[in-house]
């Protein structure tokens, strides 16, 4: 049956494919070819390549049964996709093959995922069943179903359960799971010999309402030069200031994850892009020790154009992971360079209340810069990026020296976006360093060396290529610009 299923999921898409519009399509972001996409799921490196699965519709562009996609790439930059890696249909999946891991064990992989049944009407998610699954390949292309690993949760009256992250310590396996107790959340952790077998171990960190939120999505927990890190997204928090502005967040907190499963945290609870659109982050393992994630680039419940065109989601970049005292920090994966065609320099130099056309345009571009700090009078100085002619469209990236932040304006960029996000910029800082990757329908600004992120959707038109340098009010500084037009991989 799983099969069939298989076959009639990529029929759609297929047949999907004829009709997709391709204005938004991302050059070099791994996106789904029809349909819909969430998470990224089973991030793993198997045989020498890696793999990403997502959560997937193949039959609209809205949310609805989730399937595995699944794309894999020897590089991180070039990107093949495969057929489909799970359907929904059994009795503990019915209604989805919600998100999951994946591992690597005597050379078969593994996923393990959440089965998701509907017990009263779809949506009504105060009725649900979830339950843990296991599914294995020999090859990494097609897979087995072996059904249903965690039949229950610990505590009767649990229903939120889900997103089970696998992991290998102290020569067993760890499984991480996020649920939902009452209106509290928690971290849930087992253990297993042989991956069907689970045993609970403990609650390793319980939340409350206020101020954690109701429930902790996608968890992942993994060791980071010398801490463990509780990397998760929270459901239900209030904006605080500055932050938590997005309907769900992407939160971690650094502390020791003990043998008996007990997570002690220190420092605070951070959110780990800035953004307007980052959510579930997953990590995996790089043979070389790198720790390198990605996030589903979008939001539930934000505006998402592209539905019109027959598909919709995206996934951030790569990013490598490090430690930074109680700060994570993400830097682009260095085999992006990769994506790499063609360099520019471009002397900015000074501009003096006034916004200057640059002559370069582009959707597809990498920029590398700094804003001189020291050197600037401005109350904002910046660049206003895919900018059509007549400036109706601008995304602008620029320094506010009255907030002393950082800040990702996509008021003006295109199809249905809107607002501001920002990051903080230390007293005392006399410059800022900005990595800036565009594609069709997204921004990714890294500042000062991935200390921060933001991680935006945009729905400019193809037409809108334009970029100025601008400064209000006064004097803005640039340093060099460097500006790379990157490849269209059409991903
Ligand atoms: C997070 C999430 C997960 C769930 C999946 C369903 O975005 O809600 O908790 O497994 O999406 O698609």
């Amino acid at each position: 049956m799983h099969a069939a299923l298989l076959d009639q999921a990529h029929r759609a898409i297929e047949k999907t494919l004829a009709e997709r519009g391709n204005d938004f399509r991302p050059a070099y972001h791994l996106a789904p070819p029809a349909g819909w996409m969430n998470d990224p799921n089973g991030l793993v490196f198997f045989r020498g390549e890696y793999h990403v699965f997502y959560q997937h519709h193949p039959y609209s562009a809205q949310w609805g049964p989730m399937h595995w996609g699944h794309a894999r790439s020897r590089d991180l930059v070039h990107w093949e996709h495969l057929p489909i890696a799970l359907a929904p249909g059994d009795a503990y999946d019915r209604d989805g093959c919600f998100s999951g891991s994946a591992v690597v064990a005597d050379d078969r992989l593994y996923l393990i995922y959440t089965g998701h049944v509907w017990l009263g009407a779809p949506g009504d998610d105060q009725n649900i069943r979830q339950v843990q699954c296991l599914a294995s390949s020999s090859d990494g292309v097609s897979f087995h179903k072996h059904g249903v690993v965690i039949e229950t949760a610990p505590e009767p009256g649990i229903m939120h359960f889900r997103d089970p992250k696998v992991w290998r310590r102290g020569g067993q396996w760890w499984m991480a799971l996020g649920a939902r107790r009452g209106d509290d959340p928690q971290l849930l952790l087992y253990q297993s010999d042989d991956l069907q077998h689970w045993e609970y171990l403990s609650c390793a960190l319980q939340g409350q309402r206020q101020p954690d939120g109701y429930m902790w999505e996608c968890p992942d927990l993994f060791e980071l030069d010398g801490s463990d890190v509780f990397l998760y997204s929270p459901q239900g928090l209030k904006p605080s200031g500055h932050d938590n502005w997005n309907k769900f967040q992407n939160s971690y907190r650094i502390g020791l994850l003990d043998d008996r499963g007990f997570f002690s945290e220190c420092g605070k609870v951070r959110e780990l892009d800035h953004g307007h659109d980052f959510y579930a982050a997953q990590t995996l393992l790089a043979p070389d020790g790198r720790r390198l994630l990605w996030a589903w680039m979008d939001m539930w419940d934000s505006p998402m154009p592209s539905q019109a065109h027959h598909w919709c989601g995206a996934l951030s970049l790569p990013r490598e992971l490090s430690r930074d005292g109680e700060r994570l920090r993400m830097r682009p994966a260095r085999e992006l360079t990769g994506l790499r065609q063609s360099l520019r320099s471009l002397s900015i130099g000074a501009v003096e209340s006034a916004d200057c056309l640059l002559d370069e345009r582009g959707t597809l571009l990498e920029f590398e810069l700094t804003l001189d700090l020291a050197g600037s009078t401005a109350e904002r100085f910046g660049l206003a990026l895919r900018c059509s002619e007549d400036r109706q469209e601008r995304t602008l990236v620029y320094f506010d020296a009255m907030a002393r932040r950082l800040v990702l304006d996509r008021q003006h960029s295109g199809a249905g976006v809107s607002g501001v996000r920002s990051v903080p910029i230390a007293a005392g800082q006399t410059r800022i360093a900005l990595r800036i990757f565009l594609d069709r329908s997204s921004i990714e600004v890294f500042v000062d060396d991935g200390a921060y992120c933001l991680s935006s959707r945009i729905y400019p038109r193809p037409d809108s290529q334009a970029i100025t340098a601008f400064a209000i009010n006064g004097c803005g500084a640039f340093g060099e610009v460097s500006l790379w037009r990157l490849a269209d991989l059409g991903l």
